[in-house]
C-alpha cells in the first residue's frame, strides 16, 4: 500500500518510529511533517537519532491558535494528498495534526487509519478531546490500544473498523533502552547519578494557561527532598516567564532545555519517581517500573491508576507534594498495553484497509 503517514509534534515523531520501521519492506511510505513541532529540541532530534524516514514534506505551519493551525494545515495537507494519492493516511494520538489529517483524508478516496483510538478522558474542555472523538469517528480503520478503548469505540458507535493491537509507544520504548542507557551521559552530566531523582515534565495547557495551576504544580514539586529535572516545553517556559514564576522555578528545580528521546528514556529510567502531565510519558514511566504522579484531575489511561502504579493528584501544591513524598511500588504489575510487537500487527491492519 501507499501510505502517507502524517506527524507534526513530538509525541507522533516516536509513535511513528516504530511504525515506520514496520512498514518499511511492506508498503511505501511518504511521511508528512505539519510543522506544527518546529524546534529542534522538539522535532529535529528524533529524525536524527530515531530510524524515521526523513518527511518528504515539511508543510511549516508552526504555531497559531487552534483554527488558525489546523486550517493551514489542511490546506497544505489537500495538496499534498493530491500529489501523492495515497491508498491510506495514517494519523497518531490526539494534536491538532491529527485532527488536520483527518479531516482531509475522510473526504477522500484513501483510507483513513487513526493510531491510538478509544482513548477518551471525559473532559471537553481539552483540545485534545475533540481532536480524539472527531478522528475515531471519521477513521475507516481504528488502532486501539486496550480492550477498554475497543468498547469506549463499541459504546460510541464508531462506523469504521476496530483493531485491538497495542501501545506503538511500548515498541518504541523497547527499541531504543538499550541504547539510551549506553549512550546517555545525561544523568552523570546533572550530577544525579542514582535513582534518587524525580523526573519531572509540564505542557498541558490547562495547566501552563492558568497561573494558579502551575503556581501549585511549582509549589508541590519545589518541595520535595531531592532534585527533580524538568525538561521544559517552551510553551511552559513562557507561562513561567509571563506570571513572574520563573525565577522561584529555577532556584527550586533542576530546569533544563527539551531533551531527545535517548537522553529522556535514560532519565525517566533512572528516575525513582516521574510527575507528568504528558500523556506519553505516563505509560511510558509504567513500562520503565517507575511509578508516576499526574498532575491532572483525569486520565486516558485509567489503568494504570486501578493497578496502583499512576496516582493523579490535580495541580494542587499540598496534594503534589504528599503523593511524592510516598514513593512505593505495587508489588506486581499487568501487562496493560500489549506486548511491544503493535506496530507490526499495525502493518498487516494495513496491508488490509
Ligand atoms: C501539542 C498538542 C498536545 C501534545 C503536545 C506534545 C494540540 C492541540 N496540542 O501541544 O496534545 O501533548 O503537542 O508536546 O495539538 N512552541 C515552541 N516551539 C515549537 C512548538 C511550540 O516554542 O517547536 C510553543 C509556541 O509558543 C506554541 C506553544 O508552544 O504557541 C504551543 O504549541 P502547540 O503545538 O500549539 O501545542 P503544544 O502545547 O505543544
Ligand atoms: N519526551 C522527550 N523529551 C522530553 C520530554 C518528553 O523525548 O524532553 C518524549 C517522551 O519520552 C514521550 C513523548 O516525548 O515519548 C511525550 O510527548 P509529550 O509529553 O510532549 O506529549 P503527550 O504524550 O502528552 O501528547
Amino acid at each position: 500500500k501507499r501510505v502517507l503517514s502524517v506527524v507534526g509534534a513530538r509525541p507522533q515523531f516516536i509513535k511513528a518510529f516504530p511504525v515506520s520501521k514496520a512498514l518499511s519492506g511492506v508498503h511505501e511510505e511518504v511521511v508528512v511533517h505539519t510543522g506544527q513541532h518546529y524546534d529542534t529540541m522538539l522535532s529535529g532530534v528524533f529524525f536524527e537519532e530515531l530510524d524515521i524516514p526523513e518527511p518528504a514534506y515539511n508543510l511549516g505551519v508552526g504555531s497559531g491558535s487552534h483554527a488558525d493551525q489546523t486550517g493551514r494545515m489542511m490546506i497544505e495537507l489537500d495538496r499534498v494528498m493530491d500529489a501523492e494519492s495515497p491508498d491510506v493516511v495514517l494519523v497518531y494520538g490526539d494534536t491538532n495534526s491529527t485532527l488536520a489529517g483527518a479531516l482531509v483524508a475522510a473526504k477522500r478516496s484513501a483510507s483513513l487509519v487513526h493510531i491510538e483510538a478509544g482513548l477518551r478522558s471525559g473532559n471537553r474542555a481539552m483540545p485534545e478531546e475533540h481532536n480524539r472523538i472527531a478522528t475515531d469517528h471519521l477513521a475507516d480503520v481504528l488502532i486501539a490500544p486496550t480492550e477498554r478503548a475497543v468498547e469506549t469505540l463499541r459504546t460510541e458507535g464508531v462506523d469504521g473498523e476496530v483493531h485491538e493491537t497495542g501501545d506503538v509507544m511500548y515498541d518504541a520504548l523497547l527499541y531504543v533502552r538499550k541504547r539510551a542507557n549506553e549512550i546517555s551521559t545525561l544523568r552523570s552530566d546533572l550530577g544525579i547519578d542514582s535513582t534518587e531523582y524525580v523526573l519531572a515534565t509540564i505542557h498541558r495547557a490547562a495547566n501552563t494557561d492558568d497561573r494558579d495551576r502551575l503556581g501549585g504544580i511549582v509549589d508541590g514539586l519545589s518541595s520535595v527532598d531531592m532534585p527533580v529535572v524538568v525538561p521544559i516545553h517552551p510553551r511552559t517556559e513562557r507561562a513561567l516567564h509571563e506570571y513572574g514564576l520563573f525565577e522561584t522555578a529555577n532556584e527550586q528545580l533542576t530546569i533544563i532545555d527539551p531533551v531527545g528521546y535517548l537522553d529522556f528514556v535514560h532519565l525517566l529510567d533512572g528516575a525513582g519517581l516521574v510527575a507528568t502531565d504528558s500523556g506519553g510519558v505516563q505509560r511510558e514511566a509504567f513500562y520503565l517500573d517507575t511509578p508516576c504522579v499526574t498532575m491532572r484531575d483525569e486520565t486516558e489511561w485509567v489503568q494504570t491508576i486501578d493497578c496502583g502504579w499512576n496516582t493523579l493528584v490535580g495541580a494542587d501544591g499540598s496534594r503534589i507534594s504528599r503523593a511524592l513524598a510516598r514513593i512505593d511500588s505495587p508489588a506486581t504489575k499487568p501487562q496493560l498495553y500489549g506486548n511491544g510487537q503493535a506496530a507490526p500487527r499495525v502493518a498487516e491492519v494495513i496491508a488490509n484497509a
